[in-house]
This record gives C-alpha cells, sequence and structure tokens, in this order.
C-alpha cells in the first residue's frame, strides 16, 4: 500500500480505534455530532480595517471559526470564512463511514473541492491566519483549493487547527509547497474552549508585523553597542536596523570591511550591482566566520538592468555566492523598474530572494508604483541626513508600513566635513561624550530610519555600532530637526 494512503487511513483507523468505548460508541470530537452549519453567514470581501492580518478560515461544525473570531478579536484582523460550493453534510463529514465524502477527499490526492467566491484585496494583508479542523490527522482538502486559488507570495502564513486530540503534526507542513512564495509560521493546534488569553499570548509571541505601527518605531532598549536590534518587515524576516555600506569599497579593503564589520557585532550588510563588489561582499561573509542565516545581505538592481532583470538577478546571486539574498532594491526609478521588480517577486516566490524593495522612491514614486506590483516593498532606502531629513516621505512610507533606511547617512561624498562640524551637532555629541557620527546614526534610529553608514576603517566601523549606551533627550532631537535645510546632495 502507498505511503501516503497509509498516513491518511492510519489516524483514522485510530481515531476510529481510540473512539470506540467497551459500549462501542461512536468517537466523541468537540462537536459530537458533526453538524453543518445550516446557514453560512454571508462572506463580504475583506476590507482593510486599519490593520494589516486577515483570518481565513473553513469550519463545518463551528468550533475552528470560534478561534478565529477570537484571533480577530485579537488583532483587529479581517475574516474571511472558506466555504465549500457543495457545503457538508452530517453524512459526508461520517468519518465512520470509509466511503464518506471526506474520507474519499482525503484519500484522494488530487481532490480540490470548489470554494465560493474568491478572497480579494490580498494585497492589502501581509499576514494571513489560515484555519481549519483538522481531518483524520490533515488540512481538509478545501484548505488546498483555497492555497492554489490564491497568491500569497510574500505573505507571512500562520497555520492554525481545531481537532478532537490529535496535534496539528504535519498538516501545516504539508501546505507549504501549495504558497511556496510565503513566509510559513510553524502552526498551532487549538482546542474549541481556547481562552482568549492564550490565543493572545500565543500572537503576541510571534512578534508578527500586522497592525503597521512598528516600522517607525524601534524598540532601542534591546540594543547593546556591538549588537544592533531588529525590525520586522512585511515580508515576515526580521532585519538588523544598522549596518554596513559599502559604496565606494573594492578588493581586499571591501573584503576586510565586511569582515571587520561582522566581527564588530554588525549583521547587516549592503552592497548593490552597479558597486561592483559584491564578490568581494560575497567572499568577506563566507570567510567571517559567522554563520550565514545569521546576516542580513543586501543588493540593488541598477536601472540598466531593469530590461533583462533575470539574468541580472542570477548574476547577483552568482557573484555572492551566499546561497539566497536577504533584500534586493532597485536602486532608482527607470525604464522597465516594474518589469524588474516582477521579476524579483518570482524569485522570491522561488524562495533565492528573501524580501524586495526600492531605492530613492519619494512619495509620488511610490504612490505610483504600489497598485502595478504584488508585494509590497518591505524597505525603501533615501539619501536622508540632518540637512536633508525627508520628513514628509518618511511618514509617509511608515504609514504604508514600509521600513526606511537611509543612505548617506553622514552627508556623502564632498558634504561629510561640514556636516560632521555642525555646531549643534557637535555641543550634543560633547554632552554624552560621544562623536557626531554616533549622534547622527542615533537620530537616525530614534526617529525609526535604519543606517548603512559606511566605512573601511575597524576603529570607525566600532564606533558606529557603539550608540546604544546612550539616548537622544526630546529636546535634542528637535534641535537636529531644525538642522533640516532641505538640501539633497546627490541627484537621485
Ligand atoms: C471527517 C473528520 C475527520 C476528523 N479527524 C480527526 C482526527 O484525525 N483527529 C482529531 O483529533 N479529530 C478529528 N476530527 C474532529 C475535528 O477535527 C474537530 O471536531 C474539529 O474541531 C472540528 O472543527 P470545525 O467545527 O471547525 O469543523 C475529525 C472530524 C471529522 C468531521
Amino acid at each position: 500500500m502507498k505511503m501516503w494512503l497509509l498516513s491518511v487511513l492510519l489516524p483514522g483507523l485510530m481515531l476510529t480505534a481510540n473512539a470506540c468505548s467497551p459500549a462501542d460508541e461512536p468517537i466523541k470530537t468537540e462537536e459530537p455530532t458533526p453538524i453543518p452549519d445550516p446557514e453560512p453567514e454571508p462572506n463580504p470581501d475583506p476590507q482593510p480595517s486599519g490593520g494589516r492580518a486577515l483570518v481565513v478560515y473553513f469550519s463545518c461544525t463551528n468550533t475552528t471559526k470560534g478561534i478565529a473570531e477570537r484571533i480577530v478579536e485579537a488583532t483587529d484582523a479581517v475574516i474571511w470564512r472558506i466555504e465549500p460550493e457543495v457545503a457538508y453534510t452530517s453524512e459526508d463529514l461520517n468519518y465512520n463511514n470509509s466511503s464518506s465524502r471526506a474520507n474519499r477527499e482525503q484519500n484522494d490526492p488530487a481532490a480540490r473541492p470548489a470554494i465560493k467566491g474568491k478572497c480579494e484585496n490580498l494585497a492589502d494583508y501581509d499576514v494571513v491566519f489560515l484555519g481549519y479542523p483538522i481531518w483524520w490527522s490533515k488540512a481538509p482538502k478545501v484548505i488546498f483549493s483555497f492555497l492554489e486559488s490564491h497568491d500569497l507570495t510574500g505573505k507571512t502564513i500562520v497555520p492554525f487547527c481545531t481537532s478532537h486530540s490529535s496535534g496539528i503534526g504535519s498538516s501545516d507542513s504539508d501546505l507549504h509547497r501549495l504558497a511556496a512564495g510565503a513566509v510559513w509560521q510553524p502552526g498551532r493546534r487549538f482546542s474549541g474552549n481556547e481562552s482568549k488569553e492564550t490565543i493572545e499570548d500565543w500572537i503576541e509571541s510571534m512578534n508578527l508585523n500586522f497592525n503597521n505601527t512598528n516600522t517607525g518605531v524601534f524598540d532601542l532598549s534591546t540594543g547593546t553597542n556591538g549588537n544592533a536590534p531588529t525590525v520586522k518587515l512585511s515580508s515576515g524576516y526580521d532585519m538588523p536596523i544598522l549596518g554596513l555600506g559599502t559604496y565606494s569599497l573594492h578588493g581586499a579593503t571591501c573584503i576586510n570591511s565586511v569582515k571587520s564589520a561582522l566581527a564588530a557585532g554588525f549583521r547587516k550588510i549592503d552592497t548593490a550591482s552597479i558597486y561592483g563588489n559584491e564578490e568581494e561582499v560575497g567572499q568577506g561573509v563566507r570567510e567571517s566566520g559567522v554563520p550565514r542565516e545569521e546576516i542580513f545581505v543586501t543588493t540593488k538592481l541598477y536601472p540598466n538592468q531593469f530590461s533583462n532583470p533575470e539574468a541580472a538577478i542570477e548574476e547577483c546571486l552568482r557573484k555572492l555566492d551566499i546561497g539566497y539574498i536577504d533584500l534586493m532594491l532597485l536602486h532608482h526609478p527607470g525604464t522597465n523598474d516594474v518589469k524588474a521588480y516582477k521579476a524579483m517577486e518570482k524569485y522570491v516566490a522561488a524562495g533565492k530572494i528573501r524580501s524586495i524593495g526600492v531605492s530613492c522612491y519619494y512619495v509620488k514614486e511610490i504612490d505610483e508604483f504600489l497598485p502595478n506590483v504584488d508585494i509590497k516593498p518591505v524597505l525603501v532606502q533615501n539619501e536622508i541626513h540632518p540637512y536633508y531629513q525627508d520628513t514628509e516621505v518618511v511618514k509617509h512610507l511608515h504609514d504604508l508600513g514600509i521600513v526606511v533606511e537611509a543612505w548617506y547617512p553622514l552627508g556623502g561624498r564632498g558634504h561629510q566635513k561640514e556636516l560632521l562640524s555642525d555646531p549643534v551637532l557637535s555641543e550634543i555629541a560633547a554632552s554624552h561624550n560621544k562623536s557626531v557620527v554616533q549622534v547622527i546614526l542615533r537620530w537616525d534610529l530614534q526617529r525609526g530610519v535604519v543606517a548603512i553608514p559606511g566605512s573601511s576603517n575597524p576603529d570607525h566601523i566600532k564606533e558606529n555600532i557603539s550608540i546604544f549606551d546612550f539616548s537622544l533627550t526630546d529636546d535634542e532631537m528637535v534641535r537636529i530637526a531644525a538642522l533640516n535645510r532641505n538640501e539633497k546632495h546627490d541627484w537621485y
């Protein structure tokens, strides 16, 4: 007998065996006799509620529905019920009858019961909770139908189930291949009467980013010198909020800078195809002794690569030679940028790139770009420093749940000297016994902006990640805000 058949049938047989009392009564599930919901409630198209989470569930006897509703209460998520075209009758659900509909479907790998309608507006959600009852230790096939008929690329999926007594087992991981481009969280089984507190604790423990509030507010209390905190991207991945920029670093200098940064505690390195140093960055990462999965590497496609993006992405992967790319950005807007981004979306689905975003997109550019793409950019990297604070853009991006990152955090080529000797910054730095560079980087993080200062000097690199033992006062933040001159130091 084939293994899959055994694995579907055995739990069912065990269930029946467990269920049989000496009096040979049928098993008692939490809903003793599965009575399908006679009149399913209308299922409106989900509308964003200000939250970015969606709860999608299937339920025949309303146990899973109860858990789904408690998740909604805890998260302010939008709810969508999967309704089969043909509702399940009690006889369909009879687990003691080997030819009942549920039994036949679960034993047929190709079964995909049709579902009513489609869950619209998926682009509005970053996190999808996916609930189902356990049927012979597996998810019902209607869940497979849902996953195959919706594009969940780039979403974080959180499976949950209810059952009589079985755990979630491999019922959740069996679903991964049906939405390979999603980030799957480990699933969780609940009993029908699980308390609201348990559900809230579970959600809290996952540190999900679904309410748009923390992309622009960093918890700096968790950072120590040499160990920067992380921010959760809308792709579900965590990214350090401080990194090493590698623009203009080449050859051994670049390799050594990457290694110095990783030795100093940096876990994020920023490069780009146009920098011409992806090979050196990759080599530094590989030779650092730090496990690959602890390091977050960003690279970028340049506009002259947008017309043939697949070849360009392959080249980045080959040059970096670190397995996958944590974050790929478009370097700046240009002809075919949507085409290039769509190619990056495909690489996300294939697991070769984990997160994607853009660079040099300001309010108008981002607003025009978003409707054309399926995966919201997790991050926008723009020119930001005390003389060009980009305040409106930063707010706009944070409101969209997009992380903001500063290039040229120290003012950029030809301008660094003036910024680093600014009297206000110098005074603030002296009062904290810190350097002006450290004050600027701390200012970035306190206003929710990720910074990637570039340096090849190991002492400076170390100094740049030693900004977690002091904080700027509100008054100091206001004084630095007043330094804004709206003075851009580069053309894009
Ligand atoms: C066809 C069928 C198969 C089931 N198989 C299992 C099982 O393998 N293990 C288990 O603990 N419960 C099993 N149950 C019980 C359900 O998982 C449980 O009652 C669930 O909470 C029902 O959820 P719902 O009310 O949302 O439909 C089965 C129920 C049905 C109808």
